[in-house]
């Protein structure tokens, strides 16, 4: 039986990928599998926290009363959903892999294959995360960082940007981290430090970020 070290706190989580309407039977989108939300959430469950995952589309399953599922499909719908839940959050985590644009229309009817070239044109979607982070009033905040270049540097500089308390950064050089795989390694960065991790299951790297949320709230609450 694990110990309800979060008993009374509401953990928000941001999960799987996003798709964004193109017509009526396409969409952009990406690979994430929601895997390390979903871990996350039933984490941050075990250990007596009521959990709000809201998780875009994804073949993981849940099997805990203590996680409510609110399952989204584009960006917006996400943000709009986190909103509806933020105030009454304590710890939010953004592990979404949210796309970064969207399509600027979404066609009425099915696109057909008449010329040569098609263009869509694309306009940035809100960043779910640097709201949550304009909005801070009491959350403690989670980032993710997927980084192929100067990723410390880029890591550090989302936690500054977005105003978060936290980032877990994964990188795409270490063999088995991040996206569809099992398994990940991660480096944690708060504003006064770095810890690093070895490579672990998903399950075995959510308790890493769990147990340094918790130190690290309790730290905030007892200074
Ligand atoms: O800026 P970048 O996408 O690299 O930041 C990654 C972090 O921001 C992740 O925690 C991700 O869930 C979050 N994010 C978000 N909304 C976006 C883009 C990223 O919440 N539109």
């Amino acid at each position: 039986e694990t110990e309800k070290t979060l008993a009374g706190k509401t953990v928000l989580i941001t999960a799987g990928p996003t798709y964004e309407a193109i017509d009526p039977v396409r969409f952009i989108g990406n690979h994430s599998s929601g895997k390390m939300g979903f871990s996350l959430a039933e984490q941050a469950a075990k250990r007596g926290a009521k959990v709000i995952l809201i998780s875009g589309p994804s073949a993981q399953k849940i099997n805990n009363e203590n996680i409510e599922l609110h399952k989204v499909t584009s960006a917006k719908e996400m943000l709009s959903k986190v909103l509806e839940f933020y105030d009454r959050t304590d710890i939010g985590i953004a592990s979404a892999a949210v796309a970064d644009y969207a399509p600027k229309e979404i066609a009425k009817e099915k696109i057909k294959k008449n010329d040569e070239n098609l263009t869509i044109e694309l306009v940035k979607n809100p960043d779910i995360l640097k709201t949550m982070g304009e909005k801070k009033t009491h959350q403690f905040l989670v980032g993710f960082a997927l980084e192929t270049q100067n990723e410390e540097e880029n890591a550090k500089g989302k936690l500054e940007k977005k105003n978060l308390d936290m980032i877990v950064l994964n990188s795409l050089r270490d063999e088995g981290a991040g996206f569809k795989n099992d398994t990940n390694k991660i480096k944690i960065f708060t504003k006064t430090g770095k810890t690093e991790f070895d490579l672990k299951s998903k399950e075995e790297v959510a308790k890493d970020i769990l147990d340094f949320v918790e130190e690290q709230v309790l730290r905030h609450n007892t200074e």
